[in-house]
């Protein structure tokens, strides 16, 4: 399925939960948001049916995402369910990693194929100063265990923020030289007041890299990703270095992807406040055909690009990160 700017749409990020047992301070304001009722949220069986119907319409990824998607009882079932279609080829999963030691190895059997984790800092103290409580040792607990069951290619996501130092920078170098983790610094998007100072630019991370005395990074393909990551490898890491820049240089005219909400809306487009209610037709008994066709309506309405950088189209929006799921 092709939208009106010739982008093949073949991928949806679907919002499990609104709910979150972090409170990120680039993602959530610190009070919280207004949680969602159980009756609001999508139950599996309805998102079920709607991965379904779009796989007939050419969706092949799913990426399970949150709020926090490992804290939604019964996720391992509904994944299950996901991968006993047949038709998705890929199915990962965005998680803080707090919880995944102990469920990698059942998410693994149930047909997850890899995991991306956030991990913003390795100093214990910023890391629960950023995540307003949480526990580094349980996400690095996390990711071993990732990548122990083979949950792969395991990917971090590091937002940059005024909380990264070069410590954070010298353990990553190191940590792609011993496992085969993809390291990616994401430019911080402004939804919601949420904020935590500006961090280092790309430009300024790459520079730091490259003065560990461990080589230059030099770019690299894809690592099996859907996503807007842009690949470096250093000479002798297993692992690799990657840069997502929504702002200095975004990537929309190869964005391939729309979002379900935990709330069930279709958004076509992270960055903008339209949303196609696809509940509402879901619980009055619409057909799989009446479901497939608020998909089009979705794609129809994805916007050319986001207009973030553009100072005269100021933009308020209506739900933050952790009610879409990045
Ligand atoms: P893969 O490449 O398939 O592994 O996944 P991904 O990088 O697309 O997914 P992930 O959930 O790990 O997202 C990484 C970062 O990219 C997060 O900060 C997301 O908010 C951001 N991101 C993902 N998709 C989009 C998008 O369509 N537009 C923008 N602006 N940012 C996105
Ligand atoms: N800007 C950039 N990335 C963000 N994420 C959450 N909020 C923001 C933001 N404001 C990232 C998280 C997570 C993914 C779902 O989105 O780091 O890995
Ligand atoms: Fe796609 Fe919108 Fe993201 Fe651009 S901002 S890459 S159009 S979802």
């Amino acid at each position: 399925m092709f939208d009106s700017y010739n982008r093949q749409i073949q991928y949806l990020r679907v919002s499990v939960t609104d709910r979150c047992n972090f409170r990120c301070a680039y993602c959530m304001p610190a009070q919280g948001v207004k949680m969602l009722s159980h009756d609001e949220i999508l139950s599996y069986e309805e998102f079920l049916r709607i991965i379904r119907i779009l796989s007939n319409h050419g969706v092949r990824k799913i990426r399970l995402t949150g709020g926090e998607p490992l804290i939604r009882k019964g996720i391992v079932e509904f994944i299950r369910d996901i991968a006993a279609l047949q038709t998705i080829s890929d199915i990962s999963m965005t998680t803080n990693g707090s919880l995944l030691a102990a469920m990698a190895g059942k998410l693994k059997a149930a047909g997850l194929s890899r995991v991306n984790i956030s991990l913003d800092t390795i100093n214990p103290k910023l890391f629960r100063q950023i995540t307003r409580g949480g526990d580094l040792t349980q996400t690095l607990q996390g990711i071993e265990a990732a990548l122990a069951v083979g949950l792969t290619p395991v990917k971090l996501n590091i937002v940059l923020t005024n909380m990264i130092t070069e410590q954070d920078i010298a353990y990553f170098v190191d940590f792609i030289h011993r496992e085969p983790v993809s390291v990616r610094f994401i430019e911080y998007m402004p939804i919601g007041e949420s904020v935590t100072g500006p961090g280092p630019s790309i430009e300024e991370i790459k520079t730091m890299i490259n003065s560990f005395g461990r080589g230059k990074l030099k770019p690299t393909i894809d690592i099996c990703g859907n996503g807007p990551a842009k690949y470096y490898n250093l000479p002798q890491a297993k692992g690799s270095f990657g840069f997502i820049t929504p702002i200095s240089e975004h990537f929309c005219s190869v964005c391939n992807r729309i979002r379900l909400t935990a709330d069930g809306k279709f958004k076509p487009c992270l960055l903008s406040n339209q949303e196609i209610d696809v509940k509402t037709a879901l619980r009055n008994g619409a057909s799989d055909d009446e479901i497939a066709e608020l998909f089009y309506q979705t794609i129809a309405k994805k916007p050319q690009g986001h207009t973030l950088t553009n100072p005269d189209e100021p933009t308020q929006f209506f739900r933050k990160m952790s009610q879409i799921g990045g």
